[in-house]
């Protein structure tokens, strides 16, 4: 098979698409990645459907000028928002992380009682608990929006106190729910999964999209035949503002090196 060495373009509001860049690379370890992460307008999850979707065609658009092969929105907020918006305009396949999530946390749940962690947007689009009924109607989900934890992960306070209290504060109320599956749906939260984990105890399964969805993608390409078979993988980063802060907090993320963050500004 010729190999095809188009890049898998991925993105977020920032550094959350890159706990799914790290999953890709694990099971696709030969791939160009070319990853965006929109540092000028992060957070997302406060924006309308409107705002969001304005960024995620402006971001969609630039990738495909770089001629990938397909793209990956590594953001659950622009996932459940805009995610239809940009398959209409984009001709390389688009997949996002609301589907591969509610999967795996339907298959996970036996008390059938699902929790989800999201932004604001993503919990008022009601995205997950729709897709959630769709996979299995007995399954009962509550959601809880943690607001603060984008910006404390953005700020690089991964670990400390004012993370500690956050999830204190939005996790402790929650858990009277009873669930025994949370969804971390913000590709940001895997980021925090530990300190959450302590929140819940070892009896609740914590879901996140990415594992699921480097495996959807590695479907995708070995049906399309566009798998890259030969070669050194490339990964080239851009960010829409501040590309030598989010290089630093970056490498904290998918270790190594500080990697060469391009600035490529969006036309809004
Ligand atoms: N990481 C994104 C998500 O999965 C965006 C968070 C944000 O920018 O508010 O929702």
């Amino acid at each position: 098979m010729k190999s095809d060495d188009r890049a898998i373009g991925i993105f977020d509001s920032g550094l959350g698409g890159l706990t799914i860049l790290k999953e890709v690379r694990k099971i696709l370890p030969k791939e160009n990645i070319i990853y965006f992460g929109d540092t000028a307008h992060v957070p997302y999850g406060s924006k309308s459907k409107e705002t969001v979707t304005t960024y995620s065609l402006d971001i969609a658009s630039f990738l495909e000028s770089k001629k990938v092969k397909m793209i990956l929105i590594a953001c659950n907020t622009a996932s459940a928002l805009s995610l239809e918006a940009v398959k209409k305009h984009i001709k390389v396949p688009v997949l996002g992380v609301i589907t591969p999530g509610a999967k795996r946390a339907a298959a996970a749940s036996k008390n059938k009682k699902i929790l989800v962690l999201g932004t604001e947007s993503t919990v008022k689009s009601q995205a997950y608990p729709k897709h959630i009924k769709q996979i299995d109607k007995t399954v009962d989900t509550a959601q809880r929006a943690c607001p603060l934890f984008v910006p404390i992960i953005e700020e690089g306070l991964l670990e400390g106190n004012i993370t500690d209290a956050a999830i204190r504060h939005y996790l402790e109320p929650a858990k009277i729910f009873k669930a025994d599956t949370v969804i971390l749906g913000c590709t940001h939260y895997p980021v925090i999964k530990k300190r959450i984990a302590r929140i819940f105890g070892k009896n609740v399964t914590l879901v996140d999209s990415a594992q699921e969805i480097a495996k959807e993608t590695k479907s995708l390409l070995t049906k399309n035949a566009c798998l890259k078979t030969s070669g050194k993988a490339k990964v080239h980063i851009y960010a829409s503002d501040s590309p030598d802060r989010f290089a630093k907090l970056s490498a904290r993320i998918i270790g190594g090196k500080i990697p060469k963050v391009r600035i490529k500004k969006l036309n809004i």
